[in-house]
């Protein structure tokens, strides 16, 4: 039985970092994301007869490398008795360089898993199983702006507005489109156990969800973006107080965030966010999108610029 499945990455902008249980992957605080729609993951699931090895391919090249966290996650879906799966996935954007591509990835993959196994899961059952594997997968399963809660022993997802109620674009600098040094799982486990900042930044977080919330309810795009930049720029200085110190930002980074406050002074309605790589995403209007994008394609070391709008959850699609 053959399935696919379509998934966007999302961008945090209450970010998510921290674990309150590595066994179960669950976050330690909750988190609030935009899903994109024009970066995108097809993932594709072929299971076998009989219990043979699982295989995958990320654009046509065999990827053992990612292999065991996609078994795993089969696990979680299908059971442990599952048959083996050939797993395809092709994303139109570069991979682990700090552009989401794993919460895409992984959402995509438990929606092609439970279609090809003939599994019957709500979209909260399925972002419970996607967040196992990467946190932030859980918030792909849903579309437009969402927040992510802790409930006891699982995440639970709200939409806080659809992708048409607010068409905020985000404008994405890429810096180093290479796959970045440490994955961000093992760099907050080394933030949790070394930053002297991580306990402000747990006791913290339910103020800036709240204003960040309020500033979604209200389309509040100055407010929104206040509350982001700062809650992401916490969240680089308890990276860089660890030890060792994380640091994911580059030349190119520090100088994209000056063109946004360029941006902003000359009275554009625009913010930034930086997730754990060097790429700077730029959440603006509709109506100054270009200046937006022609700023950052001419700020130095920025080897592309890529734009999207708001988009829709992970869903199946018909296998090509
Ligand atoms: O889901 P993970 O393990 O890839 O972690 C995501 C961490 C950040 O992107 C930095 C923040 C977030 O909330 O997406």
């Amino acid at each position: 039985m053959q399935a696919a499945a379509r998934a966007q990455p999302n961008i945090a902008l209450i970010k998510y970092w921290g674990k309150r249980d590595t066994a179960r992957n669950l976050p330690a605080v909750g988190s609030i994301s935009v899903t994109l729609a024009d970066l995108y993951t097809d993932m594709t699931v072929e299971l076998e007869d009989g219990r043979g090895e699982d295989s995958l391919t990320v654009n046509d090249v065999a990827a053992p490398d990612l292999l065991p966290r996609v078994s795993l996650c089969l696990d979680s879906v299908l059971g442990d008795g599952r048959p083996a799966a050939v797993v395809r996935s092709s994303s139109n954007f570069p991979i682990a360089a700090g552009l989401a591509s794993s919460a895409s990835a992984f959402a995509a993959l438990v929606v092609a898993a439970t279609e090809a196994g003939a599994r019957d899961f709500s979209q909260e059952e399925l972002a419970n199983l996607a967040g196992r594997t990467s946190g932030s997968a859980a918030r792909s399963l849903f579309g437009g702006i969402v927040e992510l809660h802790n409930d006891h022993d699982r995440v639970r997802i709200d939409t806080l507005l659809a992708a048409e109620d607010w068409p905020l674009r985000v404008v994405i600098a890429v810096t180093e489109p290479g796959r970045k040094a440490v994955s961000s799982g093992e760099a907050m486990e080394i933030s949790r156990k070394t930053s002297p900042h991580y306990q402000r930044w747990l006791a913290d977080q339910a103020y800036d969800l709240t204003v960040a919330r309020d500033a979604v309810a209200a389309r509040d795009f100055n407010r929104l973006g206040q509350i982001a930049e700062h809650n992401c720029l916490k969240m680089h200085t308890l990276m860089w107080a660890s030890q060792p110190p994380m640091v994911y930002w580059n030349e190119a980074t520090l100088a994209c965030l000056y063109t946004v406050r360029d941006l902003q002074a000359a009275a554009s309605p625009v913010f930034f966010t930086v997730d754990a790589g060097p790429q700077v995403k730029v959440i603006c209007l509709d109506e100054n999108e270009a200046a937006v994008r022609d700023a950052l394609a001419s700020t130095p070391g920025v080897s592309d610029v890529l734009v999207s709008g708001l988009g829709e959850g992970a869903r199946p699609v018909t296998v090509s």
